[in-house]
């Protein structure tokens, strides 16, 4: 018999989803979603990279604070605000047309 893997239940951007328990809290955002943590000044969409810490691309707020996803273990009830839905602003020449 395979022992019942324990779950915790998150809030992402006001929505509820639920998790293995241990998981941190980027890679709960993978497993739930796009692993998109916040926006760049420019609107770019970041997600972690380093996963220890070191670039501060996986920056989003936990219960209110600005915390590193990737060094943050989920607990049951957090309330994960990412820098998400936030429409991404297209490159300056994206706009351009033709003369
Ligand atoms: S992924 Fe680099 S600091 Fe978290």
């Amino acid at each position: 018999m395979t022992p019942a893997i324990a779950t915790v239940t998150l809030v992402v951007d006001g929505r509820p989803v639920a998790v293995d328990a241990g998981l941190s809290v980027a890679a709960a955002l993978a497993r739930v979603g796009d692993g998109v943590t916040r926006t760049s000044v420019s609107g770019m969409a970041r997600a972690p990279l380093c996963g220890m810490g070191i670039c501060q691309e996986c920056r989003v707020d936990i219960d209110g604070r600005r915390m590193l996803a990737c060094q943050t273990t989920c607990r049951d009830g957090m309330a994960i605000t990412t820098g998400l839905p936030r429409p991404a602003r297209q490159a300056p020449h994206a706009s351009r047309t033709a003369p």
